[in-house]
């Protein structure tokens, strides 16, 4: 191996260290001079993937360190309820911080389960720095995080990021820490931003009138999670916002994602029609036919995927057949509850475009796998 590798010339052999993992890229570049070179080439680095596991012993080891500086997009894997995996994140996080200016994306995920009222001071104060220093990041996706995020550290990354074209705060957590005042301030320091996730309540009024202003680049996404007591007491913005937001950003997509904090009558607020929902989730633990049928109604020219967890009803079976009859351009339904075979044949004759279904004709062990066309 090594004397294959002596003949191979190094834009060959950073391609083939590009596929390894980190550990396996360290022991290579502890092999030889000509080797060493390769592996810490901008090639290996340039879209960096790192796992750190609890087994692991030293994140990095230092000889590879100055690599970072190499490094445009990191993704970043730990557990938080295992020590050294979590204060290897942060260790890694930090010297990233350190060497930050080219990093253009970070994507932070976790792994297991989070220990109970650990609101993730160590792991949120060392993103914080890296985005006081990262001035060129462009791509930073949070969603991943068991933590709640809160108005502060969306403030540092309006202040420190100024080129964000992306940004996907937490999505799993109960409880929204984000105002919409400091999503306006956001949209104010960061103009080129066309992506953005966030829960229902950190969005007003205000906020879409600031993505529908003038001078705005074109605003492509936006991902709304329903979920935690804050979005079902705020009131979601009129429907008149939301049709000059659409008519300024033809090309804007919503996502919805509707958890069982919200009543009916929340759920009836929400979805109005000129929100250009292209995909909804629904996980109510009211009623889930009203909003099915109301998705037909308001969303027929831009649902692209319908996910669906509910219990099985005639019903429920009947609004997705309206449905299918609507929404000729939808991609993707998921149902996580067993449907009547007619409900199957309705969207496989009338939805052209499907290309990913999850309709049962009856009870299979979880999980549930899509059925793929062509
Ligand atoms: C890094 O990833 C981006 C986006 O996934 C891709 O466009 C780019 O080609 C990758 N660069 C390298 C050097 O692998
Ligand atoms: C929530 O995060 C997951 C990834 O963890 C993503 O697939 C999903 O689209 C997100 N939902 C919203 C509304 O942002
Ligand atoms: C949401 O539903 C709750 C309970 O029904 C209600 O108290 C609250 O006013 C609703 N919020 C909005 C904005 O409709
Ligand atoms: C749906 O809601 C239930 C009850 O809150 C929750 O346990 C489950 O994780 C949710 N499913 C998804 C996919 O969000």
């Amino acid at each position: 191996m090594v004397e294959l590798g002596e003949n191979l010339p190094e834009e060959v052999l950073a391609l083939v260290f590009s596929l390894l993992p980190l550990r396996d890229c360290a022991a290579a570049a502890g092999v030889c001079k000509a080797w060493a070179t390769a592996a810490t080439s901008s090639v290996v680095w340039h879209n960096t993937s790192i796992s750190c596991d609890c087994e692991l012993e030293s994140m990095l080891p230092p000889h590879l360190s100055t690599c970072l500086d190499h490094v445009h997009n990191l993704r970043l894997e730990c557990e938080p309820s295992c020590k050294r995996s979590r204060q290897a994140a942060i260790e890694l996080l930090t010297m990233m911080a350190g060497r930050a200016p080219g990093l253009r994306g970070l994507r932070l995920e976790c792994r297991g389960e989070k220990p109970l009222f650990d609101a993730g001071r160590d792991i949120l104060g060392a993103v914080s720095a890296v985005c006081r220093t990262a001035s060129k990041l462009s791509h930073l996706d949070l969603r991943r995080l068991p933590f709640t995020l809160d108005d502060a550290l969306v403030l540092q990354a309006a202040h420190g990021c100024p080129e964000l074209r992306s940004l996907f705060l937490d999505n799993h957590t109960l409880v929204n820490g984000v105002q919409p005042g400091s999503v306006l301030e956001l949209l104010k320091a960061c103009p080129h931003l066309r992506a953005l996730g966030l829960h229902l309540s950190s969005v007003s009024r205000a906020v879409l009138e600031a993505l529908a202003a003038p001078d705005r680049a074109p605003f492509e996404l936006l991902a709304l999670r329903c979920a935690c007591p804050e979005d079902a007491r705020a009131s979601p913005p009129p429907d008149e916002a939301w049709a000059a937001l659409r008519c300024r950003h033809p090309e804007l997509a919503v996502e919805l994602e509707l958890e069982p904090a919200l009543s009916e009558d929340n759920v009836t607020r929400i979805l109005q029609p000129a929100v250009p929902v292209a995909v909804l989730r629904l996980n109510l633990s009211g009623d889930t036919v009203g909003p099915v049928r109301i998705a037909a109604r308001h969303y027929a020219a831009t649902l692209r995927t319908l996910e669906v967890r509910a219990s099985r009803s005639r019903e429920l079976d009947a609004a997705l057949e309206e449905l299918a009859a609507c929404c000729a351009g939808l991609r993707e339904i998921h149902c996580f509850c067993v449907v009547r075979a007619s409900v199957l044949d309705a969207f496989r004759e009338r939805c052209p475009r499907l290309r990913s279904y999850t309709l049962k004709l009856k009870r299979e062990p979880h999980p549930w796998r899509p059925t793929l066309l062509r």
